[in-house]
């Protein structure tokens, strides 16, 4: 398959993560036979230095170009002062990319990787069994979109929160076709009991679409409140999470948290129609560590391995990276998830090349 794909590194440890990773894309792209286009532009304070502006026309014309981003992190704490909150990389470039290619399916997947337990701030006993969680975050609607008021007195402020039918059932039919796909139960998170209009509303069409598309799924409904506290004390439990896009951004926050690292987070944000999607890992810009070639490259290479599942529909591949980056952590770490036992240490290059080289892929 032929695919364009915009590269967009950013700030931070996101030009290192990108670069490092850059070879591996390469490799399973060839062995697979697909021709991968990449065209590097850029972003965040990179492309304000050069355009004053984090977003600049011409890295909007190469997305328009591509089929897909890859995404390296943007925004530099110590330098946001320099911008007004409007032209800052998350208002300026982040939801404007969610709003205009309609990336309205955030998978977020969370893994506790074996041999990685220790990482996480849970006991043992909370993780045995294994974490295995799947974010389906709603990302172009619900108060981040919605219309925004601001009392000129300053006496009070407003986030309108709207759903659409239409916006639920998308974000719901992705989470349904992949239980389906994997035999997986759904736990649908809302705050039902609180927000009639939007809680209510979210659970009544989650409902409807399952008992008319995918009656098979098992279904759960969870209030958000208590799904946070299951996260802590038995996240073994639960699989596809299918959530709204603010609590979708709290809970998997919280789950990576769980995991021990922000550096392991991939995500993958999809049109389900156009099929036009990014892909990022969600740790950050992590400036303290930029620079240094020791920041840890598995988000990236997790997201890569997510474009390859959706963008170019190959699962050969996907699953031939994340099999071999779980192969790969056991024997070698990046600084910030070493953990006391015989894993040797390696730069951001070494840890790609370590995964690249337990890539195997089957007939
Ligand atoms: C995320 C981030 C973004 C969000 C910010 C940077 C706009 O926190 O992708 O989770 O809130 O969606
Ligand atoms: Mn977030």
């Amino acid at each position: 398959m032929k695919k364009m794909v915009a590269i967009l590194a950013g700030d931070g440890i996101g030009p290192e993560i990108m670069e490092a990773s850059r070879p591996l894309l390469a490799v399973v792209a060839r062995g697979q036979g697909h021709d991968i286009i990449c065209q590097e532009g850029r972003v965040g304070f990179a492309a304000y230095d050069v355009h004053g502006d984090v977003m600049p026309e011409e890295t909007w014309e190469l997305c328009c170009r591509s089929d897909a981003i890859l995404f390296g992190a943007v925004g530099l704490p110590q330098r946001d002062n320099e911008l007004t909150p409007d032209m800052r990389p998350e208002r300026r470039a982040l939801l404007p990319l969610r709003r205009k290619f309609g990336l309205a399916v955030n998978i977020r997947p969370v893994r506790v990787f074996p041999g990685l337990e220790k990482l996480s701030p849970l006991k043992e006993r909370v993780l045995a069994g294994g974490v295995n969680l799947t974010f389906f975050r709603e990302l172009t609607g619900g108060d981040y979109f919605g219309e925004k008021y601001l009392d000129r007195a300053g006496e009070w402020a407003e986030d309108v929160c709207r759903y659409t039918r239409e916006q639920i059932e998308a974000i719901a039919r992705a989470a349904f076709r992949m239980a389906r796909e994997t035999g997986e139960p759904v736990t649908s998170i809302d705050k039902a009991n609180v927000l009639g209009a939007t809680g209510t509303y979210w659970r009544s069409v989650v409902q409807a679409l399952h008992d008319v598309e995918f009656p098979e799924v098992k279904l759960e409904h969870v209030y958000v409140d208590a799904f946070n506290l299951y996260l802590m004390t038995q996240p073994t439990r639960f699989r596809i999470v299918l959530c709204s896009n603010a609590h979708g951004d709290i809970l998997s926050d919280g789950a990576a948290g769980l995991a021990g690292s922000m550096g392991l987070l991939a995500s993958a944000s999809i049109n389900p129609e156009s099929g036009y999607a990014m892909y990022e890992p969600a740790g950050g810009s992590a400036p303290d560590i930029a620079g240094l070639g020791i920041a840890n490259p598995v988000a990236m290479v997790l997201s890569i391995a997510m474009f390859f599942r959706h963008s170019l529909r190959d699962n050969v591949a996907a699953n031939a990276i994340e099999w071999a980056t779980t192969i790969a952590l056991q024997k070698y770490r990046t600084k910030d998830i070493a953990t006391e036992d015989s894993a040797r240490i390696v730069n951001t290059k070494e840890m790609v090349q370590a995964i690249m080289d337990c890539i195997t892929f089957s007939p």
